[in-house]
């Protein structure tokens, strides 16, 4: 009923002549009937990405843009530009722009509501640190970062919005959260979006795990009954462990 995505978050990795040629080497390869692939690129390198998918069924994100449409924001990109490109995903809340770049809740939530002005997906990132983890509270803050994500979108706009839940603790780490525990928290995060919409609409709603996500691990997330698929940092690097990736989300 929902189609699993597989999303790899580049980072801040690759120059423009690395992204073209790893789309060259996953072309026909990363495309498996019945999983959507995107590649997350930085900023730098999404117009050419944009041109070297055409013609497959690979699509292309951003990680981050300004909620506002344009104004004096220096170094900031919009949801418009993106849109203008032909991008059509954004990552949006991701704990290390959290972290590093002061992303807050309501930023996130701002961010959103651009996203859907610009007719782009946004993928939203929540999860716990670990001294919340250990503290019992991850599925407090999960409530507290998704309610706020969805604050103000209509149903139809609720229904688009891929979650990825990252317990920031096992990012680049090594430290994968269990399939079974990853499932728990992703099958909570569906019932705070049948709290705030409906069953139908939770239905619907693509949520994601990351954190050292890898060929090795792909199948038994998605094995899971919540889990529509996996946002991968570091294993979505190279082209092989990317196909590998999207093969195993069959
Ligand atoms: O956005 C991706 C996540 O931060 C996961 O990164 O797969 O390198 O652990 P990772």
């Amino acid at each position: 009923m929902r189609t699993p995505i597989i999303a790899g978050n580049w980072k801040m990795f690759k120059t423009v002549p690395e992204a073209t040629d790893f789309i060259q080497e996953i072309k026909g390869k990363a495309e498996v009937e019945g999983v959507e692939s995107v590649i997350c690129a930085p900023f730098t390198n999404l117009p050419a990405l944009v041109e070297a998918v055409k013609g497959t069924s690979i699509k292309i994100g951003a990680q981050n843009l300004h909620f506002a449409e344009d104004g004096a924001y220096t170094g900031e990109i919009s949801g418009r530009m993106l849109k203008d490109l032909g991008v059509d995903y954004v990552i949006i809340g991701h704990s290390e722009r959290r972290q590093y770049f002061a992303e807050t809740d309501e930023t996130v939530n701002k961010k959103v509501h651009a996203a859907f002005r610009n007719d782009l997906t946004p993928i939203v990132c929540v999860g716990e640190k670990l001294e919340e983890r250990e503290a019992g509270q991850t599925k407090e803050v999960c409530k507290v970062q998704t309610e706020a994500a969805f604050a103000g979108l209509a149903k139809d706009q609720a229904t688009k919005v891929v979650v990825a839940y990252e317990p920031i603790w096992a990012i680049g780490t090594g430290k994968s959260s269990t399939a079974q525990d990853a499932n728990e928290v992703i099958a909570y995060i569906r019932t705070l979006i049948t709290e705030l919409y409906d069953e139908s609409t939770a239905n619907v709603v693509r949520i994601q795990y990351g954190g050292s996500v890898k060929p090795e691990n792909v199948t038994e997330y998605m094995g899971q009954s919540d889990i529509d698929g996996a946002l991968v940092g570091g294993a979505s690097l190279q082209p092989a462990s990317y196909i590998a990736l999207v093969e195993g989300a069959k």
